[in-house]
């Protein structure tokens, strides 16, 4: 028998379901030293979607005072799945409290609570994550190890985009992703968060940027009559930096990219070759290479599903393609397996720092219309 490991999630909703999804596959697809046990879902009350919710996914019960869950001796593991602005105080609690914790990005509303979180980790010797699952795509991480063995060479430029469309109607209701105090930006905190963290992970750390930010529909309806909100969160941010050795990144993020749903893509140039990744093609990598005889070269596709390709033998068949779903079972197997080896998660609290500091900088850059170093 496998030892018990304790989890509650606060937060039901979009990253609820699909953290839940995740701690309830985990164990059926990977080896764990230990056996996850859904113990609790936390909502802000008691009603029939969290009952409907706790049943569906396999939490044994619900509660809706986070302080009580946090603070239960029997639990081991929080798993943060709500809104941002509530990510610092649930975790320096959890981390208080001496548990493990998992948190959505972004980490926090700003570089420096960020910085008190991944203080208060490192102090209390707990185990830490941010959950950016970007980095957990096979493709992704196999990007990487192409990079770290030179297929690429020197990496020229990094060109992301992160682009929606869910706010194109003027009269979508404004919701706490609009609202500058609930969420602590808009689009930037939620698209380039992402972006953001994969940069780093595949080009290295960010020297400084400028960049510029935008609300394109000023206020949304609130309620059922005639009332309106005014809009305080970014609604699209674009952003230039240069990367400590000497790349060039540029990153745009918006959630009025009519048509785009959730897309996501970037390009790696380098002086030997190149990389393409587009989230729609989840299991695909494109790659050129200046190697290639000459009349050969050309952009081709690696299908990221064969047995030496990361994560993939704990899944199906070359060929047989992975989803969106899965990023989060490999997030949760990798943070599992960190507590079990008592080693830092990657990505850590470190990296949502990190990054929110970029986010941070950005900002300003905005704001002042000038570039921002970011060890200033
Ligand atoms: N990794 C990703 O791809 C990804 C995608 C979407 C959202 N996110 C992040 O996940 C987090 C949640 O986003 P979402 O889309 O699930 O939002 P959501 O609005 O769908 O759900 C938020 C949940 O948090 C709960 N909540 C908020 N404050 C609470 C409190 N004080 N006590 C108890 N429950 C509380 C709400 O009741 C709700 O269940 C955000 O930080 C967001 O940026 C990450």
């Amino acid at each position: 028998m496998k030892p018990k490991f304790n989890v509650a999630i606060i937060g039901t909703r979009f990253m609820g379901r699909a953290h839940s999804n995740a701690w309830a596959n985990v164990a059926r697809h990977f080896n764990l030293a230990f056996e996850p046990v859904m113990k609790v879902a936390c909502g802000r009350q008691i009603d029939d979607h969290i009952e409907g919710f706790a049943k569906q996914y396999g939490w044994e019960t619900v509660s809706d005072k986070w302080e009580e869950v946090i603070n239960d001796p029997d639990i081991d593991i929080v798993d943060i799945s709500t809104s941002n602005k509530s990510h610092f105080p649930i975790a320096m609690a959890a981390i208080k409290a001496g548990k493990h914790v998992i948190c959505e990005k972004p980490l926090a509303m700003t570089a420096d609570e960020a910085h008190q979180m991944y203080s208060a980790a490192q102090k209390a010797g707990v185990i830490h994550m941010t959950a950016f699952n970007y980095r957990q795509v096979p493709a992704i991480i196999y990007a990487k190890e192409m990079i770290a063995k030179g297929k690429i060479g020197d990496i020229r430029h990094f060109d992301a985009v992160y682009y929606q469309d869910w706010l194109i109607d003027p009269e979508f209701p404004f919701v706490w992703r609009n609202d500058i105090d609930e969420a602590g930006s808009g689009a930037h905190g939620d698209m380039n968060a992402h972006l953001v963290d994969l940069a780093r992970y595949l080009v290295g750390e960010i020297d400084d940027v400028s960049g510029t930010q935008t609300i394109f529909v000023k206020s949304r309806p609130i309620g059922e009559g005639n009332e309106r909100r005014l809009v305080s969160a970014d609604d699209a941010t674009s952003f230039l930096c240069h990367f400590e050795n000497g790349a060039l990144g540029s990153f745009i993020t918006s959630r009025f990219a009519t048509g785009r749903k959730n897309y996501l893509k970037f390009e790696l140039f380098g002086s030997k070759g190149s990389l393409k990744f587009e989230l729609e093609r989840l299991n695909e990598l494109q790659f050129y290479s200046t190697m290639d005889e000459t009349g050969d070269q050309g952009f081709r596709t690696i299908l990221v599903t064969e047995n030496v390709h990361p994560f993939i033998n704990a899944w199906w068949p070359p060929g047989h393609i992975i989803g969106w779903e899965h990023t989060f079972i490999h997030e949760i197997k990798q943070f599992l397996d960190a507590i079990a080896q008592k080693t830092d998660a990657s990505p850590s609290f470190f990296d949502g720092w990190k990054t929110q500091q970029v986010m941070d900088a950005v900002v300003i850059a905005a704001k002042e219309k000038r570039w921002v170093k970011l060890n200033a």
